[in-house]
């Protein structure tokens, strides 16, 4: 490998490792100039054909205070509405046991219980306000919203994710905020797009052990074949 390709495959091991998913912020935004370079860089990811089918609203200061009121007053009533739909069903036995494992770790960092549902509903619930972020990113997916147009806001978002990591930003996708798309349409004026998930961002607060919680990942056998004949 020549020297360059040495020195950005470590720092892609750096980045995409290093990124982890953020549960408690520190207040300070996000420098503007910051904002912007992220989300332009973000706009690099690829698309089928190029199309670029996102649509993304940013959400900051008063904005996302009111967005975030309006998200536990849906949450209260029981409100919520989905663009692309949920079910457990969706997941095969690996899946859950994974799940089940990133589970016990998060919830064991926080000090609730396997058992305590109502402990892991109400901070669920608290999660609705961004894990204190200063801001949040609804990512929509524009033309008719398909699996195919979804994959590209997908690819779109773990661009975002490792452009936020790359300047130092942290974040948290959550697919929560995506069970209350219509409280987010109407609070951020959207008309257009099925929107796939909300991403909270801003600094990490270092010192909340949440934010130690760390994830395994799949042996590489588990999830890849190589074929050669
Ligand atoms: C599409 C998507 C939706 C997610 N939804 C949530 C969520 O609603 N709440 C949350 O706390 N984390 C959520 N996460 C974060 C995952 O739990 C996290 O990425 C995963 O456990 C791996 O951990 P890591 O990101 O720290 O590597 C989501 C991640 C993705 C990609």
């Amino acid at each position: 490998m020549s020297g360059l390709v040495t020195e950005l495959s470590d720092y892609a091991e750096k980045l995409i490792r290093g990124r982890h998913a953020t549960r408690a912020f520190r207040p300070e935004a996000v420098p503007e100039d910051t904002m912007r370079a992220v989300f332009s860089l973000a706009g690099a990811a690829p698309s089928n054909s190029n199309a670029q089918p996102w649509r993304v609203e940013v959400a900051s200061g008063a904005r996302r205070d009111r967005l975030a009121g309006a998200l536990r007053a849906a949450h209260a009533d029981e409100r919520t509405s989905v663009d692309f739909p949920y079910s457990e069903d969706m997941y095969t036995p690996v899946h859950q046991e994974r799940r089940a494992a990133f589970g016990a770790g998060l919830y064991g960092a926080l000090g609730i219980g396997p058992d305590d549902h109502a402990a892991r509903a109400a901070y669920d619930a608290e999660s609705l306000g961004f894990y204190g972020a200063p801001h949040a990113a609804f990512l929509f997916v524009t033309g008719d919203g398909g699996p195919r147009l979804a994959a590209d806001v997908g690819a779109y978002m773990q661009t975002l994710l490792l452009a936020m990591a790359a300047y130092g930003v942290d974040s948290c996708p959550q697919g929560l905020l995506s069970f209350y798309a219509d409280t987010v349409r109407d609070e951020l004026g959207v008309t257009e797009g099925k929107l796939l998930v909300g991403i909270s961002f801003g600094y990490a607060d270092e010192s909340a052990p949440v934010n130690h919680v760390t994830t395994e990942r799949a042996a590489l056998e588990a999830t890849t074949a190589f074929h050669v004949r």
